[in-house]
């Protein structure tokens, strides 16, 4: 597809991030660290019902607040429009996290459901103004809020279309589950999980002037700029042209901030309607009343296979939730279409609508639970055939081709990645029964998973240039989530044009500069490496075309490319020579951006393209408490080509650490009567900290995949793939328990 090659020996460079220093001093400015003259504050007022009608909405104790500016609910009529319905077209109708709206009238759908906002001059009276909100309900008297009870009959269920990523199937695979010699039938259960990133979610907007002549600005750390660009013209009746959306820096987003959330629409509301720039800074509590994440799951996976590890029959089937204004089914079972082949297969997915909050997508949504449960049922079944868990993998991981659908793998080198990990782990040492290794009063078991995430592209528009100064400059609406986007964008720049990285500008997150592809599906490296590959090439035919204009080109001989191309703009008397991919607004960027997905679609159609790996871990049990420390990781993933060897194993690190929280302690509690969200706290919920994370071995593949950008297949996700069964696996190896429910606290574990 791509030239691969590596000539510029920038791709792969543990560089560091350009956005470091600014970073770890303090200095980033991030979207509600934006100082406007003249800004006021806005806090939310939440519902306290799942769902029912405000009857009573008194605001008047928040309105004496001194400093208060305005108290706005549903019954000023605010002009809004409702979010537009999904159409599969257009993938920025997936932008609104809600169908609902905001304030638009008196019907709450989900409890923490925003029912004011305030805006006052200081943070502390919006907040106190915000708690004297006073509301009265009439209340559904039967909320649909309790997924377990709703999963086991109580409520209708919608089985999805069948096909992947949500479902498909071969053979009869009850009938060849019931004949085999060994056989696991397991029901598996994970909770639903929120978004922690590190800066809660905020926004600051300024609006200027009205109608035709508005101007809204919007600083929103964000995974799709584009998104809350076409979302807040829509709901505010205003061109695209007239919202520009800044997200520079972001304190982490993880799929927390690939939609619309409340926060953003109401604060552009806010400022419309007083006429200041509004800051809205969400508490963290704010985020989990407001913002959605991982739905729970309720996944049966049943293998069997005879006494030579062939899988004759896998079946694996999820229940998941949406909200019922919004969220959409998780691809839970996607690893299972296309990791091992069984003789007869079948794949299904469940989808119960709730009186909640919707789902949002959350670190590989779909995959990061699936493989739990496939791959900790795989390690039953090793157990059950005495085989070891590595070895029954091998023997069943399909070699070239989905095992359902046929489609040809782009490459699949998981067999390389566990071969590499088990060494560099000494996985040889490891013995068949559990509860063999002991290390004073710790339990010591080894865990293994196979991790697997499907690659993304999506459309990238850009522009770039050589200036006179020698200055390259790439500009694109991508993303910085804390990945290190810009360095690695920056050295594909580099690599292309084959100039000094120092000589690269970049610049992104920025609604005004051309539309970039959203950091979302691990896809966002791959997106714009295409399109740089594209308009590198455009760029120095161009800049040949001008050199031999001027005198032949003859310069050339004996400098760098750099050299020449600097040489070639000054003599042409321009500023800079500029080439630019993509229309940036009108109809022709619509049917533009129609055929870039088109084409992305029958690409995806055609070849099975992954980011996999290998993950292998040891755990010490405490064996009087239960209690669980990861004591050691190792891993070995093929994520295509590596752009920056430092920020690709950063990554992975992160998804591993995710996966150690989605194994051990990560669990949003739902009040099963009311609906309402109970631990909305770091100090409740928990994510790992640095002492519950042992060192992370990452060994990187580095093959460049012959059938996507520049071999990239994406590193964002794969890392917390198959982390969670590791756990669970190396679990049950120092204790003998098989836990099937997360996370695995200490009592299940003993
Ligand atoms: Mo991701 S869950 O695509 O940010």
């Amino acid at each position: 597809m791509t030239d691969t090659t590596n000539a510029t020996g920038v791709l792969g460079a543990p560089v560091d991030r350009r956005d470091g220093a600014v970073k770890t001093s303090g200095r980033a400015t991030y979207s509600t660290d934006v100082d406007v003259e003249g800004i006021v504050h806005a806090a939310l007022a939440h519902a306290t019902v799942a769902r029912g009608r405000i009857t009573v909405l008194d605001v008047e104790a928040a309105a004496r607040v001194p400093g208060v500016l305005a108290v706005l609910t549903y019954r000023d009529r605010p002009a809004m429009r409702r979010p537009g319905r999904l159409n599969p077209l257009n993938l920025a109708s997936l932008a609104p996290g809600v169908s609902s709206g905001y304030l638009l009238d008196d019907e709450v759908h989900y409890d923490g459901e925003p029912i004011a906002v305030v805006v006052a001059e200081s943070l502390e009276a919006a907040h106190e103004a915000a708690a004297l909100v006073r509301a009265e309900y009439e209340a559904a008297p039967d909320p649909v809020v309790d997924f377990p009870a709703v999963a086991a009959g109580g409520a209708p269920q919608r089985p999805m279309p069948i096909g992947p990523p949500l479902g498909g199937s071969k053979g009869d695979a009850e009938a060849a589950l019931a004949q085999a010699a060994h056989r696991v039938d397991a029901t598996f259960v994970t909770p639903p999980q929120n978004h922690n990133a590190l800066e809660p979610h905020g926004c600051t907007v300024v609006w200027t002037g009205s109608g035709r002549d508005a101007q809204v600005t919007v600083w929103d750390g964000s995974q799709n700029v584009d998104w809350v660009k076409r979302h807040l013209a829509r709901t505010f009746g205003l061109a695209p042209g007239q919202v520009r959306v800044i997200s520079e820096h972001v304190g982490g987003a993880f799929g927390g901030r690939t939609m619309v959330w409340a926060h953003t629409v109401l604060a552009a509301l806010a400022a419309r309607e007083t006429g200041r720039p509004v800051r809205l800074q969400l508490t963290r509590e704010g985020v989990y009343r407001t913002v959605g994440g991982r739905s729970p799951s309720i996944q049966r996976v049943a293998l069997s296979a005879g006494d030579d590890g062939r899988l004759t029959a896998l079946i694996h089937t999820a229940q998941l939730r949406k909200g019922a204004v919004g969220g959409a089914a998780e691809q839970v079972v996607s690893c299972s279409h296309d990791l091992y082949d069984a003789s007869a297969m079948r794949l299904g997915t469940q989808l119960v609508s709730m009186d909640l909050l919707p789902n949002q997508v959350m670190r590989a949504p779909g995959e990061a639970n699936g493989t739990f449960a496939l791959e900790s049922a795989l390690d039953m079944l090793a157990a059950s055939t005495g085989l070891d868990p590595i070895e029954l993998r091998r023997r069943n991981l399909a070699p070239s081709r989905g095992p359902i659908d046929g489609k040809e793998f782009s490459q699949r080198r998981i067999l390389e990645a566990f071969d590499v990990a088990t060494s560099a782990f000494g996985w040889a040492d490891r013995p068949v029964a559990p509860r063999s290794m002991r290390d004073g009063r710790w339990l010591v078991g080894w865990g293994a998973a196979t991790a697997f995430h499907p690659a993304w592209q999506f459309p990238a528009h850009l522009r770039l240039s050589v200036a006179a100064t020698g200055t390259v400059t790439l500009e694109c609406a991508f993303h910085e989530l804390g990945m290190g986007a810009p360095t690695a964008v920056a050295q594909l720049v580099a690599d292309r044009l084959d100039v000094p990285l120092p000589a690269v500008e970049v610049r992104y997150g920025d609604t005004s500069l051309p539309t970039g592809p959203g950091a979302g599906g691990s896809g966002q490296s791959a997106s714009i490496a295409a399109s740089v590959d594209v308009a590198s090439r455009r760029l120095v035919a161009t800049l040949d075309r001008l050199g031999r204009r001027t005198d032949g080109g003859a310069f050339g001989d004996g400098r760098s490319a750099h050299e020449r191309y600097t040489e070639i703009v000054r003599r042409s008397g321009r500023d800079e020579v500029t080439v630019e991919l993509g229309p940036r607004s009108g109809l022709a960027a619509t049917w533009s951006g129609l055929r870039d997905t088109v084409k992305l679609m029958r690409d995806q159609r055609r070849w099975l393209k992954a980011a996999a790996g290998a993950q292998l871990c040891e755990v010490r049990v405490d064996a009087d408490t239960g209690e669980v420390r990861v004591t050691r990781w190792v891993g070995a993933y093929d994520i295509g080509r590596v752009i920056n060897a430092k920020t690709a194993a950063s990554q992975i690190r992160g998804g591993v650490v995710m996966g150690i929280g989605l194994a051990l302690t990560e669990a949003t509690l739902v009040d099963p009567r009311r609906g309402r969200i109970m631990n909305p706290s770091l100090t409740e919920y928990h994510v790992p900290v640095h002492a519950d994370v042992p060192p992370i071995e990452v060994h990187l593949l580095d093959h460049p995949d012959p059938q996507t950008p520049l071999g990239i297949l994406g590193a964002g996700e794969v890392g917390i793939t198959g982390a969670g069964a590791a756990v669970a696996n190396a679990i049950w190896h120092a204790t003998g328990s098989r836990v099937t429910e997360l996370p695995i606290t200490l009592d299940a574990v003993l």
